[in-house]
């Protein structure tokens, strides 16, 4: 008699716990829904060539020695092809792909992201030294991957 009891307490708690547990992971999925990563923006992956900025990428000037960069990842290379920037000039990188997923990665500095189709990824650098920096793709993307790379001047 006294173990039965105790079993139907347990086999309670039990189910409690569960449905808390159900309900826990409804608000959690919520909440996620709710509040998507700020940075994620996206556009139409097969319009980017359509859609501004990124129609015409390149460097805009926001600030004293600050611009923005929208780029254009794509099989295979980026747009624009090179930009020019002062020595100290900080830059907020804007970049998606119209096709697959690309790598963006800018050696001997802190940008290293990965570039989804119609996703706007975006990073700041300042770039203090003078010097030709590469930009290339780090994620395999098919046949021209090798060759997938741009420059950005510092001067
Ligand atoms: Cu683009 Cu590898």
């Amino acid at each position: 008699m006294h173990l039965h009891r105790y079993e139907k307490i347990w086999l309670m708690l039990g189910a409690g716990g569960l449905a808390l547990f159900i309900v826990l992971l409804c608000v959690n999925a919520f909440a996620m829904g709710m509040a998507p990563p700020s940075n994620m923006e996206m556009i139409d992956p097969e319009k980017v060539t359509e859609t501004p900025p990124f129609d015409k990428p390149g460097l805009k000037q926001v600030g004293d020695n600050e611009y923005d960069a929208y780029m254009t990842a794509f099989a295979f290379g980026f747009s624009p092809t090179k930009m020019e920037i002062p020595v100290g000039a900080t830059v907020n990188f804007h970049v998606t792909s119209p096709d697959v997923i690309h790598g963006f990665q800018i050696p001997e500095t802190n940008i290293n992201f990965m570039v989804l189709p119609g996703h706007i990824s975006s990073a700041t650098h300042t770039f203090d030294k003078p010097g030709e920096y590469l930009i290339l793709c780090n994620e395999y993307c098919g046949a021209g991957h090798q060759v997938m790379a741009t420059t950005i001047i510092v001067k």
